[in-house]
Formats: structure tokens, sequence, C-alpha cells
């Protein structure tokens, strides 16, 4: 899958594009790295460890193409050699997290954007942006085009999300109008799958675990708010697929398969087999009522589409849920990786040590005793090979 993608991008010389990957330790940078390694590139992950872990990386630390570099993108982006390609990801992406850290994330969406852009514009390389649906606001329009400019509360509690990636949307407009670096914005809708964090608030996540432990089933609101919920190895086909254009967007990337919060807690329940009851709680300000995407212009540009179905993908992601929670974790110092958490576990700001300022920390990684499984594949075809 990532190879067909890869085949067509234009960057990279004789020995293989060299790829950065700024926020390649959290769920989805992650397998986006293990993507381009499979498809046998250089990656090189730029990541504070803010929301992301080590854990994430256990496939992608075995690679000796990989390298991990341990900064805060808000505050400077240092990469020796060339670099092809440059996929900006940093930002705290759930509600949990960007309320903890509103500015943090304000950062990594303003002068965070602007430091990977111009690590891209120094290196002539093409530039992704990760925005998100979240640019809509609460939407007024169903479903949702690339055409539609929103409905966005600018002081609210998401505020600190949505108008960063709005804030990244515009600037990098501007450096591409402005100083012609080859961009293109992809819109992602909820995307979940296997290496989601259980404690982040995120609804699948939450809804398995409940499941998994018989709690009480936890449905904000009356759960009649729907969302589209995409599989995590079709959303890192649509971004390969950008990367492998020239195209500018924004494209929404998202699974147009719109599901109420009330079904999807009873498809989870039934699907983990679970007796859990489903209890109502109080609906958080500005959850938006409904999402779901247009992604027509996904389809004819970039000939993207998602594949895996929601049965197939809450299956692999709750089977994911199930073996984690019953493997003993292995101490990541085994990574070789110098100064990691050795749970695997978010540090909160104060503990990168970083605060501000650049931690240019570049970490050990190869030579590292891990080996995969067996050849890496994103989990569209492959459990989680861990
Ligand atoms: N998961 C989704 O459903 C979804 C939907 C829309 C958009 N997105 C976007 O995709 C990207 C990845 O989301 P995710 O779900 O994997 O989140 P995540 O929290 O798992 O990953 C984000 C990563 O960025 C790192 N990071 C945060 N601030 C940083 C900084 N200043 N410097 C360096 N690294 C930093 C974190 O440590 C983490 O590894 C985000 O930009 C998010 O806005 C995700």
């Amino acid at each position: 899958m990532a190879d067909d993608v890869l085949r067509r991008v234009p960057f990279g010389g004789s020995d293989g594009p060299r790829t950065v990957v700024t926020g390649g330790a959290g769920f989805i940078g992650s397998w986006l790295c293990d993507a381009l390694l499979e498809a046998g590139g250089e990656v090189i992950c730029i990541d504070n460890l803010l929301t992301g872990s080590l854990e994430n990386l256990r496939t992608a630390l075995s690679s000796p193409n990989f390298r991990l570099l341990e900064q805060d993108v808000s505050d400077r982006v240092v990469v020796r050699g060339r670099v092809d390609c440059v996929f900006h990801l940093a930002s705290p992406a759930s509600p949990i997290h960007y309320q903890r850290h509103g500015i943090a994330t304000l950062r990594a969406g303003s002068a965070g954007t602007i430091n990977a852009l111009e690590l891209a514009q120094r290196n002539d390389a093409r530039f992704v942006l990760a925005s998100t649906s979240e640019i809509y606001g609460d939407p007024s329009q169903h479903p949702q085009t690339e055409s539609y400019w929103g409905h966005v509360n600018p002081i609210g509690p998401r505020s600190v999300y949505d108008e960063a990636k709005r804030f990244a949307e515009a600037v990098t407009m501007a450096y591409r109008n402005a100083e012609g670096v080859d961009t293109g914005i992809a819109r992602i809708f909820n995307t979940y799958g296997p290496r989601m964090s259980t404690d982040d608030g995120r609804v699948i996540p939450a809804f398995i675990g409940q499941c998994l432990s018989n709690q009480p089933l936890t449905v904000a609101g009356d759960g009649e708010q729907t969302r589209s919920l995409c599989y995590v190895s079709d959303t890192v086909r649509g971004l390969l697929a950008l990367a492998a254009s020239s195209e500018a967007g924004p494209f929404n990337l998202g699974n147009p398969d719109e599901v109420t919060m009330l079904e999807l807690a009873w498809r989870i329940r039934a699907l983990t087999g679970s007796e859990s009851e489903i209890v109502h709680v109080p609906l958080p300000q500005d959850d938006p009522r409904r999402r779901c995407p247009d992604i027509t212009l996904a389809g004819d540009r970039l000939r993207w589409a998602p594949t895996v179905s929601s049965e197939d993908g809450l299956g692999r992601t709750i089977d994911w849920f199930r073996r984690r929670d019953g493997r003993a974790r292995r101490p990541l110092s085994a990574l070789g990786a110098q100064g990691g958490h050795p749970n695997g576990r978010p540090r909160g700001r104060g503990a990168t040590g970083s605060g501000d300022r650049v931690r240019a920390r570049e970490l050990a990684l190869t030579g590292t005793t891990e080996a995969p499984a067996s050849s890496m594949r994103i989990p569209d075809q492959a459990e989680d090979p861990r």
C-alpha cells in the first residue's frame, strides 16, 4: 500500500527520499514513519514527546534508516543534511491534551508551522501540513467541502486548537504564494486505530476501554451528534498521496461513513461482547453536532479514498487494545534511547526539560534490540506487529 503511493513520490535522490516527520512519535505520525521506512526511505522524526511516546516508535526505532530528534518545533528545527519532504504533524491533538497545553498548542500551530515551512524552504522540499476538520468548528454545512469557511468560536475551549490550525493553514498558503514553497494541506477528520492513547478523551479508545473493563459507557449528551471515523492506514495513505502530488489543497481526508455517538457505543459494545450499560453525561461546550467530510476533491485530484470498513477497523483496534492490555510492558531502555520515559507514557511539558528552549538532543537509535516481527505494514492488512 505505502509502496504504491511512494512509487509516485517525486522527491528524493537515487538513494531514496529523506523525509522529516514532526510529531512522528504520536499516533498518526508513528504509522506514517513506519510506512515511509517500509517504502525504503530515510526518516527523521522530530518530537518533544509532549503527547507522543517512544512506545509508538518501537518498530521505527529498530530501523537503521530512522532517527529521532527530540526537539520542540516551536523553538527551532535543526536537521543536518538534505531533506526532500517535511510532514508537519507536531501538535497536541485531543481535547484533553490541547486544553491542558493550550499555549504549546498555539505555538506548535504558529511558530512550529513557520519553522517547519522554513526547513522545507531551505531544502526546496515538499511540505505537507496536518490540518484538521476542527477548522470547520461546529459546521452549518453538511457534509463539509473544502470551500466551507467554518463556524468557529475564537475564544471557546477548543479555540487554542482550532485557531492554531487555521493560522497554520494561512501561513502555509503565505509561504506557498510569497516564497514559492511547494506546500499541501490535509484536513484530517477523526482518525482511529492502534496506538491511540486511552486516556486522552477521544471517543473510540474511551468506549473500547470502558467496554473491555465492563465500566459504564459514557455517551455525551443524547448521543445523536455524529462523527465520521477514518482508520489510520487510510489517513496515512492520504497524507502520502498528497505528498506525492504537487497539489496545494486543502483536501479533506476522512471517511464519510457518518455515525452517531450512540450507534458507535452500541457497535463497540457488540464487537467487544461487553455488558457495559450506556449512561449519558453532559455534552462538552462547543462540541460539534455533525462532522462528515465531502472527499470528492481528494478522490479526483489525489485518487484517494478510504478502504477500511468500520467493522474491520474497529475490530483491529479492539484486538490491539486487548493485546496491549494483556502484554507486559517491556522497558524502553531496551530501545537504546537515552533519557526516554521508562513506561512509554507521555511526559509533561516540564518533564521534557525543554520549556520554551530548543532541545536538540539527538537520541542514539541504531542497533536497537527490537526487530519487527515481519516486514512492516501499516495496519490495513496486518495487525500491529508489536
Ligand atoms: N487523530 C486525529 O483524529 C486527527 C484529526 C485531525 C487532525 N489531526 C492532526 O494530526 C496530527 C497528529 O495527531 P495525533 O492524533 O497523532 O496526535 P498525537 O498527540 O498522538 O501526536 C502529536 C505528536 O506531536 C508531538 N508534539 C506536540 N507538540 C510538539 C512540539 N511543539 N514539538 C515537537 N513535537 C510536538 C507530540 O509529542 C506527539 O508525538 C496533529 O497535528 C493533529 O492536529 C489528527
